[in-house]
């Protein structure tokens, strides 16, 4: 079994903190929802799905936290609680989607004992659902890699940024669960090493063959005939195509175009926004510590200015396909993904 990200056990949160990795794996035990929000703020947890089924549990400690009998000042107490963690991180849809899914099961219940149980049942159930939906992804995804193919990733799409098995790397996973033989290289991923720190670890811990190269390596592994395909997750994809993931995720779509090297992408359908467009997206903003060092070394001057964008955006003409647990979309997107939609109903 792959590494537990998130569990929800006893009334409270049990989450693997990630900011200690991979020089120690410390589990984080949270009773009130604003250490949720905290800990989805500080990197403790990240990775669209993570986040999102955090933000769940995160209203299931409110609903624990708030001891009213009126069913109103409930909803009230709530709605406070999805805005507080709203706040935490605004490109991953996913977290909206969680949120949202949530306080619709609060508004549906009767009396305030049946709000506190179906929002616990059905954040639980959102994160058992989260493990079934990355091994359908995987399943999906496993068709479109050969035997002995080196597949390269970027950032970390991994049991990680899920509950469990996750979505870029749950396809690696069942591509060699299926019997082929699959080598990964994984980026570092900067600035905050999430390739480095958190891919190379965990694909280390489950027994799969990893390499990890410097994020300025992308050009020269794919132009040496070292990379046979790219897959990475995904923080967001409108209805058109377009992908929001990982600084840098567009540079390695590029390259990979450049030199004919499939580029898929692996979500699930609640990183979906079917409404916004490209520019409608908000792109987080992070320290700029987080590029002036490394750790706590300094690596840059005093006073340098930076622009440290977390996400950026990689347009469908790079995108070969998109694997979801319904099928996986190819170009044109705008009807393979309504299609993905429709199989869902
Ligand atoms: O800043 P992070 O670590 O939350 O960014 C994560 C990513 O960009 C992942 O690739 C994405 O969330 C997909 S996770 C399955």
């Amino acid at each position: 079994m792959s590494l537990k990200t998130i569990e929800w056990k006893d009334n409270s949160v049990i989450m693997i903190d990630q900011t200690k990795l991979p020089n120690s794996l410390e589990f984080v035990t949270y009773t009130d929802y604003n250490q949720i929000a905290d800990a989805i703020k500080t990197l403790v947890v990240r990775g669209a799905p993570a986040i999102g089924v955090s933000g769940a549990f995160g209203l299931a400690l409110a609903v624990l936290q708030c001891d009213t009998k009126d069913k109103d000042e409930l909803i009230t107490y709530l709605e406070n609680a999805k805005k507080i963690l709203f706040q935490t991180r605004p490109t991953a849809v996913n977290l909206t989607w969680g949120l949202e899914k949530i306080m619709r099961v609060a508004k549906n219940a009767g009396t305030v004992d049946e709000i506190r149980k179906s929002v616990i049942d059905a954040a639980k159930l959102m994160a058992n659902e989260d493990i079934q939906i990355n091994k359908s992804m995987g399943k999906n995804g496993s068709e479109l890699f050969n035997d002995n193919d080196t597949i390269m990733t970027h950032c970390n799409a991994g049991a990680l940024a899920t509950v469990a098995y996750g979505t870029a790397l749950g396809v690696i996973r069942a591509t060699k669960e299926s019997g082929k033989n699959i080598k990964v290289i994984a980026t570092e991923t900067r600035p905050v090493q999430q390739g480095s720190r958190l891919t190379a670890f965990e694909l280390k811990h489950d027994g799969i063959d990893v390499s990890l190269i410097p994020d300025t390596a992308v050009g020269y592994t794919m132009a040496n005939g070292l990379v046979d395909g790219v897959i990475v997750g995904a923080d967001r994809i409108l209805q058109t195509g377009h992908v929001f993931n990982k600084i840098g995720t567009y540079q390695v779509a590029t390259m990979a175009k450049q030199h004919n090297i499939p580029f898929y992408v692996a979500a699930p359908l609640s990183t979906f926004d079917l409404k916004s467009n490209p520019e409608d997206v908000i792109i987080e903003q992070r320290k700029a510590s987080e590029v002036t060092g490394i750790g706590d070394t300094k690596t840059a001057p005093d006073g340098i200015d930076v622009i440290n964008p977390a996400f950026d955006m990689t347009p469908p003409k790079l995108i070969s396909g998109i694997i979801t647990e319904n099928g996986i979309a190819k170009p044109p997107y705008n009807e393979s993904i309504k299609k993905l939609f429709e199989a869902k109903k």
